[in-house]
């Protein structure tokens, strides 16, 4: 088990467009398990390559119903919209309000290189987008409709309840 670093905003490496896999090797492998140990480590939902320095198109997910590994995940169709708060491993101590689709698929490899789709609703839809968006060099701070203080009225105080970060 191997922790990796997380690169906080600021760092360059987080606004980079990543690059396709395209070696599905040992390699691969050990990130896949460093990036779940990372986030797990974290308390996080989800975690980005590029949140680890690695500028690759792979995302690990966990919305507690199990570890989800994506590798050039696509979105290919979304419908609705939702809106909610979000927070980020690489943004720490800060949360905002974001709006995005209820619903996405999305397109994806798997460790072994083989081709999938899933179909994502509510709290899963948007922790897809969240992660894909870092792939894209894109944080949830460029696109939210505002900062969540502490004390805020409709979302509660951060300071009690554990924010969840992706
Ligand atoms: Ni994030």
């Amino acid at each position: 088990m191997a922790i990796r670093k997380i690169v906080e905003i600021g760092d360059e490496k987080l606004r980079k467009q990543c690059k396709t896999v395209e070696k599905f090797d040992l390699r691969l492998r050990i990130l896949l398990k460093d990036m779940a140990d990372t986030m797990y480590k974290a308390n996080g939902v989800g975690l980005a390559a590029p949140q680890v320095g690695i500028l690759k198109r792979i995302v690990v997910v966990d919305i507690g119903d199990g570890l989800i590994e994506m590798i050039n995940p696509e979105i290919i169709h979304t419908e609705g919209e939702q809106t909610g708060p979000e927070g980020c491993l690489s943004v720490p101590g800060r949360s905002g309000v974001v709006t995005r689709p209820n619903i996405v698929t999305v397109r994806y490899q798997d460790r072994n290189g083989d081709e999938y789709e899933a179909t994502a609703e509510e709290f899963l839809a948007r922790a897809f987008c969240h992660e894909i968006d870092h792939l894209n060099g894109t944080l949830y701070v460029d696109k939210m409709d505002r900062e969540i203080l502490p004390g805020d009225p409709e979302y509660g105080s951060s300071d009690e309840d554990e924010e969840e970060e992706e």
